[in-house]
């Protein structure tokens, strides 16, 4: 994994130029396709869409197939994405406990429906369906950190807190 991120989301005009690290260090084989658009979505918190055709030229495959890798795992994104992934787990014990109302609250908050992004890119708001920590249900996680028995109550505090925190 490639570790420098960029401090915005946006990509430069001279992608070519911008990647040429990249391409570099990876051998032109169609198995390094996944390993090179993580290390894009990396840099960039997303895959610009001019991307996808160099990494195609580079691995000599059809951009067809890149578009089609890229658009099947949830971590890569094809739009610009938060500094901040904030994910409200919804699956069964944090649905039982509340977590729509948690999801709701954090929209409010936010400005954004789920999948949306804050117009500064600090956030990205995401549902997913078990983070894996059930027994602190309703969970929502910020990046790597985990907020455990969250409640609507709680989340402007959650918010106002990420927000003094830097870009991870
Ligand atoms: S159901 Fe939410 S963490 Fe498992």
């Amino acid at each position: 994994m490639n570790s420098q991120a960029v401090s915005t989301a946006e990509a430069p005009e001279n992608l070519a130029f911008d990647l040429q690290d990249l391409f570099k260090a990876t051998p032109r084989h169609p198995r390094f396709l996944l390993p090179l658009l993580q290390d894009i979505q990396f840099r960039y918190r997303y895959l610009p869409r001019a991307s996808l055709k160099l990494v195609a030229e580079h691995l000599g495959i059809p951009e067809s197939r890149v578009y089609a890798v890229a658009t099947f795992y949830k971590a890569l994104s094809l739009t610009p994405r938060g500094e901040k992934t904030v994910k409200v787990c919804l699956g069964t014990a944090c649905h039982l406990r509340g977590a729509a109302s948690v999801l709701d609250a954090l929209s409010r908050n936010l400005g954004i429906p789920p999948g949306g992004t804050t117009h500064d890119m600090r956030f990205t708001l995401e549902t997913v369906n078990c983070l894996g920590a059930c027994a602190l249900a309703p969970v929502v996680t910020v990046n790597d950190r985990v907020y455990g028995q969250m409640t609507p109550g709680r989340v402007a505090e959650l918010i106002e807190k990420e927000s003094r925190h830097e870009a991870d």
